[in-house]
């Protein structure tokens, strides 16, 4: 990855707290290739959390702030070339919208987690800041930031594998097969209360990664869907599983399934694409492989940082083949991507960095499925 000279950008956080999920990670991935650089946060729902958050992290006290509201404030009053540039936001679905817009108002740039808004009213409001403000917005689809899945782009747009004729995506997780919620759970409580997590369950929480992750390899986006969506544990107020087909315009077809009840399953996100020319599979939890296959049936084992691979696969990767790489990693892609968007530097990271548009996308894709009833459902109207 070329590195070239680039002036740090200064980052906010919102949410993301002491004992957050993921809040660290977005931390790492900030922090990972020394571009951007986390100087001010309020980093819980509560002040006095918030504080403790901060402190545990080297935060200093003043840029501490007790809510997000007292962050955006207490930052735009800074000098221009001392306050945050972009916020991080990495809070419960419920919040991104007002949040995200409240800092793209006041000229910040955003980074928000998926899936982006809880609706697409939400989305296209959401869009239409983003257009006015003149700032950017990246949604961490971080599964799109593997190399290998940057291969798998290249390759499907280079037509290695002929055109797209199936697509067979699938997120599994076993981690809600019970009512871990009724425990307290953190996690599990706001991804299951739909006024926190958006109305959807696992289709807002790991279906549109599944939806982004297919739509960036195979640069096409269904037109139709057939939903069977279920609610699996007793009680439970979300979706917990389900089972979706594709149509898409260019005749192709495609199944995604997401699931959060597959005991067993950890984070099980695995691509398959045929083409009339090849097929390429790819498992998040081997992301290191990427399999093609070409029309006579010839197994080729592609390895992250191997010879041979893409120039979007390189500008991804970071150490030699043979030293695994992984979800940091990925991440920070993203990451690298949303601070040259920021810089206004045009590299393929900020390029395939996801927008706003990926956003809205994933939300569209959320309600569709929801309305469906296992009916097709055009996606276009
Ligand atoms: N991209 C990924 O792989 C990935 C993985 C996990 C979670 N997520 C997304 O990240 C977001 C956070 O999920 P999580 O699992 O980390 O949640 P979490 O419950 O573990 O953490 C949420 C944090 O936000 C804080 N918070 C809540 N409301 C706030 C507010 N109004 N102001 C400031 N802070 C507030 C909480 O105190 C907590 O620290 C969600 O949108 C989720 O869908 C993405």
């Amino acid at each position: 990855m070329s590195q070239g000279t680039l002036q740090r950008v200064r980052f906010g956080m919102i949410g993301g707290g002491s004992g957050s999920a993921i809040g660290g990670v977005h931390r790492m991935a900030l922090a990972l290739d020394g571009r951007g650089e986390l100087v001010a946060g309020a980093l819980s729902s509560t002040p006095e959390r918030a504080r403790e958050s901060a402190r545990e992290i080297g935060l200093s006290a003043e840029r501490s702030y007790d809510s997000w509201q007292e962050l955006i404030a207490g930052e735009s009053v800074r000098e221009a070339d001392d306050r945050v540039e972009a916020v991080s936001v990495v809070t419960p679905n419920h919040s991104h919208f007002e949040i995200a817009r409240a800092c793209l108002d006041v000229g910040f740039h955003v980074v928000l987690d998926k899936p982006m808004v809880c609706d697409s009213s939400e989305a296209s409001r959401l869009a239409e800041a983003v257009a006015s403000s003149g700032v950017s917005l990246t949604v961490t689809y971080n599964y799109s930031g593997y190399p290998l899945v940057r291969e798998a782009r290249h390759l499907v747009a280079s037509g290695a594998i002929g055109a797209v004729r199936k697509v067979f995506v699938e997120y599994h997780q076993g981690w809600l097969a019970n009512d871990l919620e009724s425990s307290g759970h953190k996690q599990a409580s706001w991804r299951t209360d739909p006024a926190q997590s958006g109305g959807a369950g696992a289709l807002g929480d790991i279906g549109t990664h599944a939806e982004h992750l297919t739509r960036f390899v195979t640069g096409q986006a269904p037109s139709e869907l057939c939903a069977d969506v279920r609610t699996y544990v007793a009680g439970r107020r979300v979706d917990d599983d389900a089972s979706v087909f594709l149509r898409y315009a260019s005749g192709a077809s495609g199944v995604l399934t997401c699931s959060q009840v597959c005991i067993g399953a950890e984070n099980g996100l695995t691509l398959r694409v045929f083409g009339d020319a090849g097929s390429i599979a790819w498992q998040q939890e081997s992301p290191e492989q990427l399999v093609f296959h070409d029309a006579n049936g010839k197994r080729t084992v592609m390895t992250r940082g191997g010879d041979g691979l893409s120039r979007d696969a390189a500008d991804a990767t970071r150490t030699p083949p043979g030293h695994p790489e992984g979800f940091i990693e990925a991440f920070a892609n993203i990451y690298r991507g949303a601070i040259e968007r920021v810089r206004g530097i045009d590299s393929s990271l900020s390029r395939f960095a996801p927008t706003v548009e990926d956003g809205a996308v994933g939300v569209r894709f959320v309600e569709k499925c929801l309305s469906s009833n296992g009916s097709w459902v055009s996606l276009s109207d």
